[in-house]
């Protein structure tokens, strides 16, 4: 059981934020926006990354798989396509997350946000075992939040949104992580529309069903549709919903704001 004294400490460690998101969602532009934002405000992150294959990183790591293992070298030797060099580099590294692990707890008193850049290709960290176990391993360690990055001038469309969405839902399934919707992009497209959709369910299964009948009519697709809203609408009530432009800046405050609120609710409920 937790004393007043332990709850101290817990309040003083610093919140580790998983960045994930679609190929082309802006993942690395949002790390370079929110190191820059935290740098002006005096309170530099503590910054890893997890994608073996990035090739230009606008921003300093503090650890950086590269480092570790080189995933062409990895494709070389273990005779495989770009994705399973990906994924075999995310394991071989995996085997000494312990020791990662121990870098990013020695620093725990001195920073208030650990930021964490994932893979570009989203299944190779939400569906691997290393991943998981990474996963798993920082939030049993420190409070930890998922922030789902999600291209807003691309999911216009219900039919997209509605599969956004989804894969979302899954990767909370999967983690049990607060998590926070980022909409990004928002100086392209403004996220007004999703925070409609999320709102009034019925809206949104209107403007499904409207694009439904307009391609064949089936039913079945509607019913179907109807369930999925229904699941999405319990979703929604366990998560937060941000706007930002990681080109911009607009939305920083907000943002920390959410990453704020997922703390609270990781000391509460983990
Ligand atoms: P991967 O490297 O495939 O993992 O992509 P990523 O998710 O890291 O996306 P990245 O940061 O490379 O951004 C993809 C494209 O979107 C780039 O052309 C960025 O310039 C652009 N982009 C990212 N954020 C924004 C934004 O807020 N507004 C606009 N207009 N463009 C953005």
């Amino acid at each position: 059981t937790s004393t007043p004294v332990a709850d101290k400490e817990k309040e003083k460690e610093p919140v580790v934020v998983l960045v994930i998101g679609m190929a082309g969602s802006g993942k690395t532009t949002l790390m370079q926006r929110l190191n820059s934002y935290l740098h002006s405000k005096d309170k530099p992150p503590y910054i890893l990354n997890l994608d073996p294959a990035v090739s230009h990183m606008p921003y300093a790591a503090n650890i950086d798989i590269r480092d570790t293992v080189d995933y062409k070298e990895v494709m070389k030797q273990y005779n495989l396509g770009p994705n399973g060099g990906i994924m075999t580099a995310l394991n071989l590294f995996t085997t000494k997350f312990d020791q990662v692990l121990g870098f990013v707890e020695k620093r725990a008193q001195t920073v208030d946000y650990v930021l964490v850049d994932t893979p570009g290709q989203i299944e190779i960290f939400t569906w691997s075992a290393s991943g998981a176990i990474i996963t798993d391993a920082i939030a049993s360690s420190l409070p930890t939040c998922v922030a789902y990055v999600i291209d807003t001038p691309r999911t216009t469309s219900p039919a997209t949104f509605m599969s956004n969405m989804l894969y979302a839902c899954s990767i909370l399934y999967k983690t049990r992580l607060p998590f926070i919707l980022v909409f990004n992009k928002i100086d392209v497209e403004p996220h007004d529309f999703a925070i409609d959709w999320m709102k009034d369910f019925e809206a949104f299964q209107a403007a499904l069903e409207e694009r439904g009948r307009d391609e064949n009519g089936e039913s079945y697709m509607n019913s179907l549709m109807g369930s999925m809203c229904l699941v999405l609408e319990e979703f929604y009530n366990n998560l937060r919903a941000v706007g930002v432009s990681a080109m911009t800046g607009a939305g920083m405050k907000e943002f920390f704001n959410a990453v704020e609120e997922c703390r609270q609710e990781y000391l509460k409920d983990y």
